[in-house]
């Protein structure tokens, strides 16, 4: 059989820097679990901008299209700011998520005992804590006609709307139940039924889904109770699934519990490709952290981390991604701190490599 294929888009600023790190735990998988990936690399953002004049190029989407799973590092950057909106560096991620359809964004939020300290919540709140929040993301309110801004009675009037298709409920539904399938069995649905039609939509579309669904446990919220007890109590819940807008806003709410933006990795999923696979772009949260690229301080774990959803989600059951979270585990257990994990008490940090370095020995 073939050798499953990963395009790398490393991208700009930090992007780069963390996407060396996993490729070197890409040899890894290779050299001693008998995993090797047909790797092939291309530009994305600002570094396709300089090189093209477009964030990304056709050849390049094109090749997105044709493999197992993209893994992107992050785009953008002060060099880039003043270009015109159709060629910013954004822009090149937002082509790749709707050409490949990639519909259910998958962000977990888990809590490394040993920086449980970093919550702005109380440690025994967080302590343990291991929920994914699946996000619709490619409809609702960010892409819904009519939009814009217009004159109505000598008044400028600020207009979006939320649309849902009962389609496109359903298959983000069936990305949070079959999900939920291989965690805790249980998913809780947030929208505002109390309010809104698409929300009723929404309760209604999903409670049919579940049907096909039976061992999961299905629970109904409104997203604002939502937004409470992910502060309140966030270990109640397992599997969140919600629209693209409460997505949005909870995603980042439910991330933050759990400390440093370097640790955050994300998934976005599209429809299955014949290997029986969805179509997958993998990539870590943060951006290109201009105030930080080029001196070798980043955090790769976040862009580590989205590589073991890869290799959750797009190339194995699970048991190669646990083995690296476990090295992940591992080292943060023993002390190994990158800049902005470390605390007020201070200490040497350990460089980017560094942190890589720690990784690869506890792998081994
Ligand atoms: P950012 O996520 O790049 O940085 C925010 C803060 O977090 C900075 O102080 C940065 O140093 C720190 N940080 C981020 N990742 C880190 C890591 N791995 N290790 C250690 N520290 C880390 O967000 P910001 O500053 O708002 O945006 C910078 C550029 O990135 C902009 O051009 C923005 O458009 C772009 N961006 C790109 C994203 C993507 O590619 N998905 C997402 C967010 C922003
Ligand atoms: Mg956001």
């Amino acid at each position: 059989m073939a050798n499953p294929s990963l395009l790398i888009l490393a991208g700009d600023g930090i992007g780069p820097e963390v996407m060396d790190e996993v490729k070197r735990i890409i040899g890894w998988f290779g050299d001693k679990r008998d995993l090797t990936f047909d790797v092939s690399e291309d530009l994305v953002g600002g570094a396709a901008y300089d090189a093209h004049g477009v964030p990304l190029h056709d050849d390049t989407m094109a090749k997105a299209q044709d493999v197992d799973a993209v893994l992107l590092g992050a785009v953008g950057g002060p060099k880039y700011d003043d270009l015109d909106f159709s060629v910013k560096p954004e822009r090149g991620l937002l082509r790749l998520r709707k050409e490949m359809d990639l519909f259910a964004n998958l962000r977990p939020a888990q809590c490394f005992d040993a920086l449980a300290d970093f919550s702005s919540l109380k440690k025994d709140v967080v302590a343990g804590l291991d929920i994914m929040i699946v996000r619709e993301l490619t409809s609702g309110v960010y892409f819904g006609e009519p939009r814009g801004i217009h004159i109505e009675d000598n008044m400028r009037v600020g207009i979006n709307t939320q649309r849902y298709t009962e389609a496109e409920i359903e298959r983000a539904a069936r990305a949070a139940f079959d999900l939920a399938m291989k965690r805790n069995k249980k998913v809780c649905s947030m929208e505002k039924a109390n309010v809104m039609e698409s929300g009723i939509l929404w309760r209604d579309v999903v409670t049919e889904v579940h049907a096909d669904y039976p061992e999961v446990e299905l629970s109904h919220m409104y997203a604002d109770n939502g937004a409470m007890q992910l502060v309140r109590a966030p270990k109640q819940f397992d599997v969140i699934l919600t629209d693209n807008l409460f997505g949005d806003i909870l995603s980042d709410c439910a991330a933050m519990l759990t400390g440093s933006l370097g640790m955050l990795p994300s998934a976005s999923l599209g429809l299955p490709m014949a290997n029986g696979r969805p179509k997958a772009m993998y990539e870590p949260v943060h951006g290109s952290a201009p105030d930080i690229a080029g001196q070798g301080k980043a955090n790769p774990i976040a862009c580590i981390l989205s590589f073991a959803m890869a290799l959750r989600y797009s190339f194995d059951e699970g048991s190669e991604a646990d083995r690296l979270e476990a090295a992940i585990e591992k080292v943060l257990a023993d002390g190994a701190r990158t800049a902005d994990l470390m605390g007020p008490e201070g200490g040497t940090p350990l460089s980017t490599t560094q942190m890589g370095d720690a990784i690869l020995a506890a792998l081994d």
